[in-house]
């Protein structure tokens, strides 16, 4: 042991003396650490008067809060020993954000479309909630904001609608579903095709060949007025689009650069029918989901 000298009391020592000269210093640890350390004893102590904590043989030191009760997602009231997630299904259904929201709901669920409508805080209530819902369950397809995809998945933000853009028509669409059936007309000769393409994209005030499209006209009316109407304005009965409208919802006719790549977009049509469907949802999702992502729906496009 090296010399180190002390001056006489600068340093407490315990009073010992080992080995002749060997002391022992006595340092008191700071007093906000000791505080700190009874603190965090008093709180262990409350902890386990308060909450479920020590294994007791088969069981446990059970606490004064030893329950919680909540009600689960069936609605039915479960009583069960205290622990952290039944506290949050607890706060999912009883916090102030959640009581008000359920308060909305009903509101919502039990108002008409129109009333909703006309309410601008029952509108808002009903956007944000339903926004997760589309997000959840039809942004798989029809995209985040409703843009679809064009081919595949219809746009349900430009106020054109196959099946009809009313309260009703839409909430039949997500409540049922939809089967969207054109056959193929394959067998048609190439030059009808052709003049067909030209007559189609007249409708939609494409500038075009005008005696191929009138030939073409008699194409159509021979063929595809049984569905798409002598106007050509579609029928939302069995959702045959709009050819008259500058929309397109499977034949990529914006994508095309020229008159060609456009013909050739509704050639597609012509040769390869179309056979696509929408998932029904009235199992899947409950009435009032289905009443809250109508009206988000009817929003997105104006609605009519
Ligand atoms: C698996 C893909 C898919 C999912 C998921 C899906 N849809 Fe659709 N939806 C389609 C297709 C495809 C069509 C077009 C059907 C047709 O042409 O007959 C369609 C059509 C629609 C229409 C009719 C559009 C019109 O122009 O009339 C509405 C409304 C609609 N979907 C809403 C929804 C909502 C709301 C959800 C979520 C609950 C949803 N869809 C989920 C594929 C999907
Ligand atoms: C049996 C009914 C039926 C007949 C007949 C029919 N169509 Fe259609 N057509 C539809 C339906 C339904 C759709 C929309 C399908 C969908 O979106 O799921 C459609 C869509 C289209 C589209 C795509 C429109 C777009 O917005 O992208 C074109 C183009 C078209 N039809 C052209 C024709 C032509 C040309 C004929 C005649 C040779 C014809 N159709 C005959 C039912 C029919």
């Amino acid at each position: 042991m090296s010399e180190q000298k002390h001056t006489e009391g600068s340093v407490q020592t315990t009073g010992h003396a080992w080995d002749g000269d060997l002391q022992e210093f006595n340092n008191p640890l700071p007093r906000w650490w000791v505080w700190a350390f009874y603190a965090t004893v008093i709180f262990a102590i409350v902890y386990w008067i308060i909450y479920p904590s020590w294994p007791m043989g088969g069981s446990y030191l059970k606490g004064v809060m030893n329950t919680i009760t909540y009600e689960n997602d069936k609605g039915e009231e479960v009583t069960t020993h205290w622990n952290t997630r039944a506290l949050l299904a607890y706060d999912m259904k009883n916090s102030d954000a959640a009581v008000r929201q359920s308060e909305y709901l009903e509101k919502v669920t039990n108002a008409s479309y129109s009333q909703i409508a006309q309410d601008p805080e029952m509108m808002a209530f009903t956007r944000s909630y339903a926004k997760g819902l589309f997000g959840d369950n039809c942004a798989a397809c029809h995209q985040q904001g409703g843009v679809g995809v064009i081919g595949k998945y219809p746009n349900l933000v430009d106020d054109s609608w196959l099946y009809g853009g009313t309260y009703v028509n839409i909430e039949q669409s997500i409540q049922n579903g939809r089967r969207g059936n054109m056959p193929n007309f394959e067998s048609l000769s190439d030059k009808q095709k052709d003049d067909l393409s030209e007559y189609v994209l007249s409708l939609s005030g494409h500038e075009v060949n005008r005696n191929k499209a009138q030939s073409g006209a008699k194409v159509f009316q021979a063929n595809c007025v049984a569905c798409h109407g002598a106007d050509a304005e579609g029928n939302t009965a069995i959702g045959a689009a709009n050819l008259t409208d500058r929309i397109w919802t499977v034949a990529d006719v914006p994508g095309a650069s020229n008159l060609e790549a456009k013909k050739v977009a509704i050639k597609q049509v012509i040769n390869n029918g179309i056979s696509r469907h929408m998932p029904a949802w009235s199992g899947r999702l409950s009435g009032d989901e289905i009443k809250l992502l109508t009206v988000y729906v009817h929003s997105l496009g104006g609605g009519q």
